[in-house]
This record gives structure tokens, C-alpha cells and sequence, in this order.
């Protein structure tokens, strides 16, 4: 395994690489930036909020000067350049947010070397968004769906541009809830039933699952771009678990039982953090050997489980996808 320094850094100035992560200002996401940001990446942290993310690059800037000052006289002068940080608003709820980000990211820049689908939210209640899909399943699946598909071309262009670096890559974050989503499965399942702490589960497992195997499919259908999904591992202090926890009275139990499972089974937000940052960074990943694999906590490849590795079951979750968004009034290209 790789350590962190041991990926390549690059300078901004000769070799300007860009990165678009949805979600990058807590937990996961803000070290996955961090990271990227210490090895030169211009990084656009997409989120729904300005103010959360200025916060967070303030705070991004302050860590990555901690980090500097422990670098060694040599790891200084052996071009250790720091990269930049932008907002690009995005809210996932919104399939009109999604394209407007991607028509604003179109006018800032003209080339995209690293798409990080990382924005998600687990085990919600049941509830519908603006556009009518399944909350879990549009923020988790289909808004990274059409944020990816419309910016295929620019990632199309950066492979044809630059044919002397590393490919451009998507990664997108699963889980290993993926594998809630149990046999005979269905887009179409709502798994609306009560009690939600049960069947929230299945929702998750179903928009996790079909983020795999959108990743399979597309690293089929665009042989350029090298296209992962990631289990980050279980991360107990990210904001991933606040339903739960800041619910009235029962929340303080649910919080005692992740910090227990958390103490057994639980990483850091930097360890959570290495599965994407490998993905992203690790030049030892090629489209030949690597295109759609699922990589685990500290990077370990794994196979998914049987449905999220099923290409059947890929195809047909994509032909759902592009049905939904084209009832929607958006068109996915062939
Ligand atoms: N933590 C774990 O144990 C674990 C395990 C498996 C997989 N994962 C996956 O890892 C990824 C990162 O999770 P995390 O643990 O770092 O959780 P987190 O701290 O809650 O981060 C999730 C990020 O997604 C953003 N987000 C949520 N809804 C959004 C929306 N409607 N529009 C735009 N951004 C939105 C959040 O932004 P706000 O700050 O605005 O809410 C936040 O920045 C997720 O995809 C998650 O499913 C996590």
C-alpha cells in the first residue's frame, strides 16, 4: 500500500490538474481535498452551501500549512506545490441544480482530469425531492448519474487533449450497505414500508448499488476514462450518521451504539478517505487492468457483491436511469 506522500505531487503552474468533488467540505470529502490540494490539484468543492465550504477552506489552508511545516528541507525544494480551492454551488436534490453546476463549471474551466462523486446521505426516512425521485436514491445515484453523463464530454476532451498524463477519473463513493440490495433487483422498488429503520436500509443498499453499476457500465461504454467505485469503510465521526444521532430522546442510544461499533469496526476520516484518494491519485491504476473495479477500505480491491457486479442488471439500471431523467425533460446522449 501506498502511503499518501508517496503519490505523485504535481505543479499547478506547469501541469494544471483539475478536480470537481461533490461534497468535499466534511468528513470524507474534506480529506480527500485535503490530499489533492497538498499534491497540486486545482480542487472545486461542489456543495450546496458557500458558507460551509468557505469555512472548510479556511480550515483546508490551515491544515495543509500544519502538514507543510513537518515536511523535511528535501520534501520542500522536491516540488511540493499546493494546489487551489473553489466553491461551485450544487445541491443534489435538484436535478436543475446538477445542470446548472455543470453549465457553470463548462464557462470556468476548459479541462476536468478528476470527477469525484462523493456528496451522499444513509438511511433517511422515506421522502420524495423536487423531482420526484426517492431522496436516498437521487442524491446518492441519480443527480452523480447526470452530473457524470454531462460532463463526459469535457472528460472525453481532457483524455484527447492530454494523451501524454494519466487518463481522467471517476470515482464514485458506495458503501458496503450496496449489498441491502438483495436478489431480484428492481429500480422500480420503492421499499416504502414501515418501520423506516429497517427498510431505509434497502433504499440505501438500492442507490448504492446502482452507483456500481454505473461505474461498470460507463468504464465499458468510455474505455478513456477510468471509471472506480469505492467503499470508504465505516467512518463513525462523519456527518453521515446526524439523523440518527440528533433524534429526539432515542438519538443519544443510537450514538452510543456507533461510537461502540465504531470502536470495533470503525476508521478514521483520513483512513476512510485513502480508498478515494488512491483512486484518484494512485498511478499504478490503468484503463486496461483497473477500469470499473470497487475498492475497499485502505484501497484493498474487492469484488462487490453479486447484483452490483451483475451487467445485466448494470444495463438495465441504466436504461432505467436515462428513462427517468428523459420523463423529466433531460436528454442523455447515446
Ligand atoms: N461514513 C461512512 O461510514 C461511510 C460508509 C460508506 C460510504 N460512505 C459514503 O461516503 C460518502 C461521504 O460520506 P461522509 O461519511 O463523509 O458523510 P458526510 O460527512 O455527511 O458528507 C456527506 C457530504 O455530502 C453532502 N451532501 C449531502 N446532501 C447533499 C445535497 N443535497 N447536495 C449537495 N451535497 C450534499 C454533504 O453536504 P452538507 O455539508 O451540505 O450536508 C457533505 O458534504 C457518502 O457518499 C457516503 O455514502 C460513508
Amino acid at each position: 500500500m501506498l502511503k499518501t506522500d508517496q503519490l505523485p505531487y504535481l505543479n499547478p503552474v506547469t501541469d494544471r490538474r483539475v478536480a470537481l468533488i461533490t461534497g468535499g467540505n466534511s468528513g470524507i470529502g474534506f480529506y480527500t481535498v485535503l490530499e489533492l490540494y497538498l499534491h497540486g490539484y486545482v480542487v472545486y468543492i461542489a456543495s450546496r452551501s458557500k458558507s460551509r465550504v468557505l469555512k472548510s477552506i479556511k480550515e483546508l489552508k490551515r491544515e495543509a500549512r500544519a502538514i507543510r511545516l513537518q515536511y523535511t528541507a528535501q520534501q520542500l525544494t522536491s516540488e511540493r506545490y499546493l494546489g487551489e480551492l473553489y466553491f461551485l454551488e450544487i445541491d443534489m436534490v435538484s436535478l436543475q441544480s446538477v445542470l446548472q453546476a455543470v453549465e457553470t463549471f463548462n464557462t470556468l474551466e476548459n479541462h476536468l482530469n478528476l470527477l469525484i462523486n462523493n456528496a451522499g446521505v444513509m438511511s433517511l426516512p422515506y421522502s420524495l425531492t423536487v423531482d420526484k425521485l426517492e431522496i436516498q436514491l437521487q442524491i446518492n445515484y441519480v443527480s452523480p448519474f447526470l452530473l457524470t453523463t454531462k460532463l463526459l464530454p469535457l472528460l472525453e476532451k481532457t483524455a484527447d487533449a492530454y494523451p501524454n498524463i494519466e487518463p481522467p477519473r471517476i470515482v464514485h463513493l458506495s458503501s458496503i450497505g450496496h449489498q441491502f440490495a438483495i436478489k431480484y433487483f428492481d429500480m422500480n422498488s420503492t421499499f416504502h414500508y414501515q418501520p423506516n429503520v429497517l427498510f431505509t436500509w434497502f433504499r440505501y443498499g438500492l442507490a448504492k448499488t446502482a452507483g456500481i453499476h454505473f461505474m461498470k457500465l460507463l468504464a465499458l461504454r468510455n474505455p478513456k476514462i477510468l471509471c472506480l467505485s469505492v467503499h470508504p469503510g465505516f467512518v463513525m465521526n462523519t456527518n453521515h450518521f446526524t439523523y440518527w444521532t440528533r433524534l429526539p430522546i432515542i438519538g443519544m442510544v443510537f450514538w452510543c451504539l456507533f461510537q461502540i461499533f465504531g470502536f470495533f469496526f470503525g476508521v478514521s476520516n483520513e483512513e476512510g478517505a485513502y480508498a478515494t484518494i488512491k483512486c484518484c491519485l494512485d498511478p499504478r491504476l490503468t484503463l486496461e487492468n483497473d477500469n470499473g473495479k470497487y475498492f475497499a477500505t485502505g484501497g484493498v480491491e474487492l469484488e462487490p457483491s453479486r447484483v452490483a457486479r451483475n451487467m445485466d442488471y448494470a444495463a438495465r439500471t441504466w436504461i432505467w436511469t436515462v428513462h427517468q431523467l428523459s420523463e423529466r425533460g433531460i436528454t442523455i446522449p447515446n
